[in-house]
């Protein structure tokens, strides 16, 4: 009899709980966006890639995806000064793999100036990106599909299990 109730009592809330948290887990994943740069254009000449970005956000944990013509462009990180002078003979980072095909993951809160070697900077194949923390738990999962409705119930079932813990706690120390 005892055992029976301490059964009811406690199982569902462990249930939530677990559910609860796999859903925290799973939002960082959720969040994350692969930005295709120059989207159907890719990543060409004659694009203006400051007006790509406008809008745009950019936040931690993001990547940039380069198409391109393997035999013509490259993907190649400077620093600001390089980034508005079209330089390239000091990158920060050599982006570029050789498949024309390549990820560049925005990893650290700092303004990414990307640009193309072999002079394709001047006609405009350069992109800077600011990339800002996570945004904050609303904003969190605008875009992919599920994710909005899965963080609410997230939240909305986290009150009852603080609640059902509790109740499950007393009954506990009150059968034992
Ligand atoms: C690209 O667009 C930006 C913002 O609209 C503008 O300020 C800039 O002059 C444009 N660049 C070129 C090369 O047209
Ligand atoms: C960028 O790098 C060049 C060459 O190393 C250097 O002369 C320039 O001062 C740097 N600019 C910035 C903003 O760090
Ligand atoms: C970047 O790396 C690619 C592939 O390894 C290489 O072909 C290219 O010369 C490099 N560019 C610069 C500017 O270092
Ligand atoms: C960001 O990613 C690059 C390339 O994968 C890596 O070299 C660097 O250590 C990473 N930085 C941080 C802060 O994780």
């Amino acid at each position: 009899m005892e055992d029976r109730m301490k059964k009811t009592v406690l199982s569902p809330p462990i249930v939530l709980l677990f559910l609860a948290f796999s859903l925290l887990l799973l939002l960082p994943e959720a969040s994350a966006t692969k930005f295709n740069v120059g989207d159907s254009k890719f990543w060409n000449p004659n694009i203006n890639y400051t007006e790509w970005a406008k809008g745009k956000h950019f936040y931690l944990g993001d990547w940039l995806y380069f198409v391109y013509d393997r035999n013509q462009a490259s993907v190649l990180e400077v620093n600001k000064t390089d980034y508005e002078t079209c330089n390239s003979d000091h990158p920060l980072t050599n982006w570029t793999r050789g498949a024309g095909r390549d990820v560049v993951p925005l990893n650290v809160t700092k303004t990414y100036y990307i640009i193309s070697g072999k002079g394709f900077c001047f006609s405009g194949m350069k992109v800077a990106v600011h990339v800002e923390k996570l945004p904050p738990p609303p904003k969190a999962a605008p875009v992919k599909s599920g994710a909005p409705t899965l963080f609410s119930t997230g939240h909305i079932l986290l009150m009852p299990v603080v609640f059902a813990v509790g109740a499950a706690w007393d009954a506990f120390i009150h059968f034992w």
